[in-house]
């Protein structure tokens, strides 16, 4: 089943020099396609609207605070089952607890700093990229 996903490499693995290694364990991945991408400091608006469903958790000022630090690459991955597939590739939210092979898991230690976000599911992925990239909505 193909899908679209939409993925951010966040400020800590553009500031950490990241980039390269995590494009290219997608970019390896067979069928997959990077659709969109771009570098871009994300203001506080877009945050609010992307982290709207954590609005009141006790880690959502400092999270929106440190997403807005500093540049991140924004992405488009279409592909067989690439929703699932990069969440996979990600590992879990908790760095500590996800296992060596994953992003989270190789280069990661706290929760805020985690590295990447991938949708969650379908209809996330429809409603992030037509945040991040407006003119890829519904295509
Ligand atoms: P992500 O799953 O991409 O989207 C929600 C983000 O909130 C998550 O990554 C982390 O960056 C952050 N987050 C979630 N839970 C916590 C927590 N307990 N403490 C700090 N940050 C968190």
């Amino acid at each position: 089943m193909s899908q679209r996903t939409l993925v951010l490499l966040k400020p800590d693995a553009v500031r950490r020099g990241l980039v390269g290694e995590i494009l290219g364990r997608i970019e390896r991945k067979a069928g997959w396609t990077i659709s969109a991408l771009e570098l871009r400091t994300l203001d506080r608006g877009t945050l609010e609207q992307h982290y709207a469903e954590h609005v009141g958790r006790p880690f959502y000022e400092p999270l929106v605070e440190f997403m807005a630090s500093g540049p991140s690459v924004a992405l488009v991955v279409e592909g067989e089952r690439v929703i699932e597939g990069v969440r996979a590739l990600a590992g879990p939210t908790d760095p500590i607890a996800a296992g060596p092979g994953s992003i989270r898991g190789d280069f990661g230690t706290v929760t805020r700093e985690n590295l990447v976000h991938a949708s969650d599911s379908e209809e996330s992925a429809e409603r992030e990229i037509k945040l991040f990239f407006p003119d890829r909505s519904g295509s």
